[in-house]
């Protein structure tokens, strides 16, 4: 029988879809929640990465811990509580870790955090990857609809190159599934966009084209996404574009909660 994976954040964007085509695939998947859930053919196991709470039982005779689940405010305390768990377990699962492209060079508080949450895997002793993705859709559409709503849409002089969760989880389980790589080759979208072009492409999902104003952004922060170490150009590996993306939305998820 194949060994379990361990999927923790098994109720976020990115972490549904890994356990649904982990389930989809017949793999055996255990699924880390902090609420109750229940889904058919996942064992559901209801934990706290913050305290601690049910996490060793989480842990317990797993190959692979995929680790999906982010605590926005805790990252590193939470990345830290997994590595003990794992580590206590005595069975030294591989842990696979999601992060970002850019963290090492964009000073926002949440990248900071991941970076030194990838030290600390890095530095844990367990077999371990690391994957960092560019900015998921959803999250370019969010930062793009705030300002869709306004009369004249002010985008700054950014690119992106959002990436579809779909397809980052296909890669993550095949990393989970293959030997551990320390830092895995960056994985990114299909296209590089600049920012006004992705708010077109919005604004023409939802039917109301309007004017844009390039508007200027200062800071630290502001330099690295306009200096593009958001982006990874020579891994666009994501097959799903920004407007198919937008094309697809409103269909109806599987997961249910009890
Ligand atoms: N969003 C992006 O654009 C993007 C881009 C690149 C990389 N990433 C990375 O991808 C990963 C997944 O992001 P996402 O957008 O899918 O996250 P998300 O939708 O915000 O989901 C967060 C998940 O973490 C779980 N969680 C939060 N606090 C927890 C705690 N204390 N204990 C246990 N579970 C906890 C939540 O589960 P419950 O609430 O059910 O407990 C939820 O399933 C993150 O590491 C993120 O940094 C994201």
């Amino acid at each position: 029988m194949a060994e379990q994976i361990l999927v923790t954040g098994g109720t976020g964007q990115l972490g549904r879809v890994v356990v649904e085509r982990l389930r989809a695939e017949a793999a055996p998947v255990r699924a880390l929640s902090r609420k109750r859930c229940a889904s058919e053919g996942v064992e559901w196991t209801a934990g706290d990465l913050r305290t601690g709470r049910g996490i060793d039982v989480a842990v317990a005779g797993v190959s692979t811990v995929l680790h999906c689940a982010t605590d926005y405010r805790h990252e590193v305390e939470t990345v830290r509580m997994l590595v003990e768990a794992a580590r206590w377990s005595g069975q030294a699962p591989h842990l696979v870790y999601v992060s970002i492209v850019g963290v090492d060079k964009i000073p926002l508080g949440y990248y900071r955090a991941k970076l030194a949450a990838e030290k600390l895997i890095a530095g844990s002793g367990l077999p371990h990857t690391i994957l960092r993705a560019t900015q998921f859709h959803a999250l370019v559409r969010s930062l793009l609809a705030g300002a869709a709503r306004l009369p004249v849409v002010p985008v700054p002089k950014f690119r992106f190159q959002p990436v579809d969760v779909r397809d980052v989880a296909a890669r993550l389980i095949e990393l989970a599934q293959g030997e551990p790589q320390g830092r895995a080759a960056d994985f990114g979208g299909p296209e590089v966009r600049t920012t006004a072009d992705l708010a077109r492409a919005l604004l023409a999902a939802s039917g109301k084209p309007k004017r844009l104003v390039t508007v200027p952004v200062p800071g630290r922060i502001a330099r690295g996404y306009a200096a593009g170490a958001n982006l990874t150009p020579d891994h666009a590996d994501g097959k799903v574009t920004f407007e198919q993306y937008l094309a697809e939305q409103g269909k109806p998820t599987a997961l249910r909660y009890r």
